[in-house]
This record gives structure tokens, sequence and C-alpha cells, in this order.
């Protein structure tokens, strides 16, 4: 199987016309490209969680924003700004947590607002079309720098390390190389043995099992030591002592740390505070909310409950008509957490303080879901 950090996540056609996305969902059986330019075939990709994670969602948002803006058949700038609000809008309408979609989208709107009065509309179009470039060309420089923060801390715990992680924050869920699993790419590249010195335990992550599908994928075709664990063997895994580190993405971090990410991400930051393993938040400075004082406040999406009751199953397994929790996410209480990794640097407690030290500032919100 190709090595998966070669595949592109998303991409803007060579036309400029479509974003092109590797369809997760068919992973790892089969690798399909899908090239996008409906409004409402972008919005079902993020849906469905064809494109999924966070700064991937952000990077589909800002391409998808500039294509359908570049669609608007007008000369009069008036209306081509209250089309695009519409697109922004209804794209961010796709899926509430991860901040980063209506991070792109309301970046991409705030250089629209500010730069429009003295150009054309199709001068406005290219302006756009560069900004979502920069946002996806950003987005793997600023991978690369977290993976050099979280190999420093690989380094201080020496090869033959065991990695723990939740979901999937590797290359898939960004433009490249990823949040969580950056580290372990940095590591290769400084020539780590992948077999020995790095042992990489993936989280199922129920229910969609983006750590089996797609974390085991990821690292397996890297050539590193990969293990599937059900989410309910963390506890067994960590105390058996093999597990060095924790690093896991996140979806949106507020402004005290206060974290969303995949469902299932407080429960094993909880055992990790037991046993004393390290439990690192791995997150671009665009997943940090600086608008939202804590966790309380994060959007948290419930979806369909068939995820839960029939889906990789060939037989439905629970009952007719029983009810189904269904929560995409949940919040780990800063408390648990050990530092946050962010291309600035590694923020550690009181968050709130290192951010502004970063320079993390609240962002000029024109769509958002609270
Ligand atoms: O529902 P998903 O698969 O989009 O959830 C993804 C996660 O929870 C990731 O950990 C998060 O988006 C960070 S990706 C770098």
């Amino acid at each position: 199987m190709a090595n998966a950090l070669n595949l592109d996540t998303v991409v803007l056609s060579e036309d400029g016309k479509s974003v092109v996305i590797l369809d997760q969902t068919l992973l790892p059986n089969e690798t399909k490209y899908l090239s996008l330019n409906k409004a409402e075939d972008i919005w079902e990709a993020i849906y469905k969680l064809r494109v999924r994670g966070a700064p991937a969602i952000g990077v589909t948002g800002g391409f998808g924003y500039y294509i359908l803006a570049d669609q608007i058949d007008t000369e009069d700038m008036d209306e081509f700004v209250t089309k695009c609000t519409e697109i922004m809008e209804y794209l961010n309408s796709s899926r509430p947590t991860a901040v980063n979609l209506s991070w792109a989208l309301n970046r991409m709107h705030a250089v629209l607002l500010a730069e429009k009065d003295g150009k054309t509309v199709a001068e406005m179009k290219e302006r756009l079309k560069k900004e979502s470039i920069d946002i996806w060309q950003e987005d793997i420089q600023i991978s690369r720098n977290i993976g050099a923060y979280g190999y420093e801390l690989l380094e201080q715990l020496g090869k033959g390390v065991g990695v723990m992680t939740h979901c999937n924050a590797g290359t898939l869920a960004t433009a490249k190389y990823g949040t969580a699993l950056a580290p372990i790419y940095i590591a290769l590249e400084h020539g780590w043995d992948p077999k020995n010195d790095l042992h990489v335990y993936c989280d199922e992550t129920r229910p969609l099992l983006q750590g089996a599908r797609l974390s085991a994928y990821e690292m397996q075709t890297a050539g590193v030591d990969t293990y599937v664990q059900c989410d309910n063997m963390a506890s067994y895994t960590m105390k058996s002592g093999k597990i060095g580190i924790i690093f896991v993405g996140c979806d949106r971090v507020a402004a005290n740390g206060d974290f969303a990410n995949k469902i299932g991400t407080s429960g094993v930051a909880i055992i990790a505070k037991h046993y004393g393993v390290p439990f690192y938040v791995c997150a671009p400075s665009s997943t940090i909310d600086m608008t939202l004082e804590s966790g309380d406040e994060i959007h948290i999406e419930q979806r369909k409950p068939e995820e839960v009751t029939e889906m990789w199953y060939e037989k439905r397994m629970a009952p007719e008509g029983v009810g189904v929790v269904n929560p995409a996410f949940d919040v780990t209480d800063h408390s648990l957490v050990t530092g946050i990794i962010t291309e600035k640097g590694i923020a550690t407690a009181p968050f709130k303080e290192s951010f502004e030290k970063m320079g993390i500032r609240p962002i000029e919100k024109y769509v958002d879901r609270k």
C-alpha cells in the first residue's frame, strides 16, 4: 500500500475549478479521489466525513468558498458580497464543532470585505483564490512545526517510546503531516527506526473507527510498529507501562485550555492522569478559539443513531427502537492536559496567558456555531 503521507488529502484542481478530496470513508480498502465543484457536494463531503479532521475541513472550506465564489455570475460587487455571505453560511452549516471550518471561511470573508473597494469582481476572485491556496500551504508548514515540537518530547523520552493516539489527527486530517502524528513523521525523517524506535497504539475510535481505519493505516504504511486497540483497552495498555506519551488532535480549544476532540478523548485523558502518562494536545493556533472562555461553550455535534447501531455490522446489532447516544466529540478539562503543542510552541497552564504570550488572539467572526 502507498505511504499515506504521499496521498493528497485535499487540493485545488489544476484548472482551479474544483476541490479534489481523498474519500476517507473508503479507506483503508480503496483509494479514491472526488472532484467537487457544487455547493451541495462539498457540503455533503464534509458532513459525511469524506474529508474530515479539523485542519482538512478548514482547507476544504477555503477552497470551497473560492470555487463557489468564482461561479458567481455578476460584476456588481454588492451582489457578489451577498452571494459570498450565503456560500459562507451554507458551507459552515455542514459541521459545527471544528472551529477550523468557520475560521477558514471567516478568513476568506475578511479578505473580501477588507479588499473589495477599488477592485473588480474578477480581481477579487483572483485574490480569493490566492487566499485559499495560502491557507492550504500554511497548513503544511504549521503541521511540520507542531511535529518538530512534538519530536523534541519524543527525543526526551528516548527511542523505543510507546505513543498512544485517539481518532485520526494524521496527514489525512490536514493538508499534510497531521498534528498528533506529525511528531512521528518528523522522528522518521530524523532517522528513527520505524520498527524498533517507535510503537504506536491507535484507539479504534468508535463509532466511525478513524483510529482503526485511518491512523493505523497511516502508521502501518509508514512502516511503523502499529497496534489497534478497542477504546476500552486504553487503560489496560497504559497500566502495562507501554505508553510513554499520548498525542491527540483537537477540534476547538477554549481560552482556558479546555478542548473538544473526538468522542472518547476525555476518558483517555482521565486514565492518563491516573497512570501519570503525559497527555499532549496538538493544535494549530487556528483551532484555538479565544472567544470562548471555557469548554462549556463549545457546541458538540450530535450524529445519527445508525452510526452506532448499524454501521460496520452485517446486521443491526442493537434492538430496534432503543435510544442511542451519539455525540461526535467530548470536552476534556484543561486540568488533565500536560501541554498544548501549537506551531508557535508548547502552551502550558495557565493556558490563557500562555496563548496570549504566543500572540493568539480572538478573530473577527462573520459566521460560527455556538
Ligand atoms: O469527526 P472527525 O473525524 O472529523 O474528528 C476528527 C478529530 O476529532 C481530530 O482529532 C481533530 O479534528 C484534529 S485533526 C488534526
